[in-house]
């Protein structure tokens, strides 16, 4: 894929930010789009420093045509992996219109420059949680779609786009990747997860408890029908996503068709392994206590990935200790995330 470009929207985000390595280390030339709402200009410097090169990035809010326009014309990308969105389930209930503006408008936007600039090749940031409340495990691409909440909505009205969009105009090539959890960080330790304010998941949450800045996690309930009674789910290192990316991708041109895919191991992990995994990963105890659970959870959700390994040859390659090492190396070398003075 070398000499082709590639434009990353919400480019110095946790995934993107390892997808932007992935995609460099496989030849694509690649240019950065991030307002920096949920994100520090500091990302962008550390991957300058690991890339050993200037790379190409605007500042700049995808729901502003007119700077999306400008970034189009200059560097004329071929595809583009659309990442920037709102995330968090919690606030998307609080602030609904926030969510539909900024991942619905920005999805139409960049759409709509994409084909005036005749760019028709796009991947998509979905999301498990467009499986709502999951009927049967592992879940295949073909199982039932429901949201349960507004961030969810934004992913599944997204997706509903596209198919639209691909079967007005058969010059569209478009991946939706659904991601199930992505956790760990670059084995680096120099990019990683940097949430804002209290972690909203569960391995930046262990980490900071393992580091000792916050006192104990609470576990949401230990009565569900899993193994150990603590929620499951499909912990995925954020390289393997990223690579999914690269594949998806390649897919894209190769190919010439549009795909739905599970980012996913196909392994599910409760609570309480993570909580075992990350203290062995550190040598730090993980002190936890058990709460009611939490409304809109579901028990135990993982993924079929075979549709990713057959269409895209994509598959996971980093099991839970891996992950917790990763994800322990960021923490301790980056207390205070990217305010930490960096070692680059
Ligand atoms: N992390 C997960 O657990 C997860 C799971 C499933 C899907 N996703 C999806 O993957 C994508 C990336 O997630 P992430 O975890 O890297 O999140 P992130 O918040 O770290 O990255 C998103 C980036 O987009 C930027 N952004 C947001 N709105 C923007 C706008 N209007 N214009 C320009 N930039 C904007 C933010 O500043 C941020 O840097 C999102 O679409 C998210 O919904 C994430």
């Amino acid at each position: 894929m070398s000499g082709r470009t590639v434009l990353l929207t919400g480019a110095t985000g946790y995934i993107a930010s390892h997808t932007w390595l992935a995609l460099l280390a496989q030849g694509w030339r690649v240019v950065g789009v991030d307002d920096f709402s949920n994100s520090s200009p500091k990302v962008f410097d550390r991957l300058q420093a690991m890339a050993g090169r200037s790379l190409a990035f605007q500042r700049a809010d995808v729901c502003d045509k007119s700077a999306m326009n400008s970034v189009f014309a200059h560097y004329r990308p071929d595809a583009v992996v659309h990442f920037a969105a709102l995330k968090a389930v919690g606030e998307s209930v609080v602030a609904p219109l926030a969510y539909y503006r900024n991942n619905l408008m920005g999805l139409l936007n960049v759409c709509d420059v994409m084909r005036t600039h005749d760019c028709h090749h796009l991947v998509f940031s979905s999301s498990a949680t467009v499986y709502g409340v999951p009927e049967r495990l592992p879940i295949t691409e073909d199982a039932p779609l429901s949201a349960t909440n507004p961030y969810g909505q934004t992913k599944l009205m997204g997706e509903t786009v596209l198919r639209d969009l691909c079967a007005s105009d058969e010059r569209w090539r478009v991946a939706c990747l659904r991601y199930f959890n992505p956790v760990g960080a670059h084995e680096s330790g120099r990019i990683g997860e940097d949430p804002r304010g209290t972690p909203n998941n569960l391995m930046p949450y262990v980490a900071q408890v393992a580091v000792g800045r916050l006192d104990k996690l609470q576990v949401y309930g230990n009565d569900y029908d899993t193994p150990d009674g603590t929620g499951v789910r499909d912990y995925i290192h954020v390289d393997d996503v990223a690579d999914g990316h690269v594949a998806a991708l390649r897919y894209l041109f190769n190919t010439a068709r549009s795909v739905t895919v599970n980012l996913g191991t196909g392994q599910g992990y409760s609570v309480l392994d993570v909580v075992k995994a990350f203290a062995r990963a550190s040598g730090r105890p993980v002190p936890y206590v058990v709460v009611p659970r939490r409304p809109g959870d579901v028990a135990a959700c993982y993924a079929d990935p075979t549709r990713a390994a057959e269409l895209l040859g994509w598959r996971a390659g980093h099991g839970l200790a891996r992950m917790c090492q990763d994800s322990w190396r960021w923490q301790q070398m980056n207390p205070q995330g990217f305010e930490t003075p960096s070692p680059a």
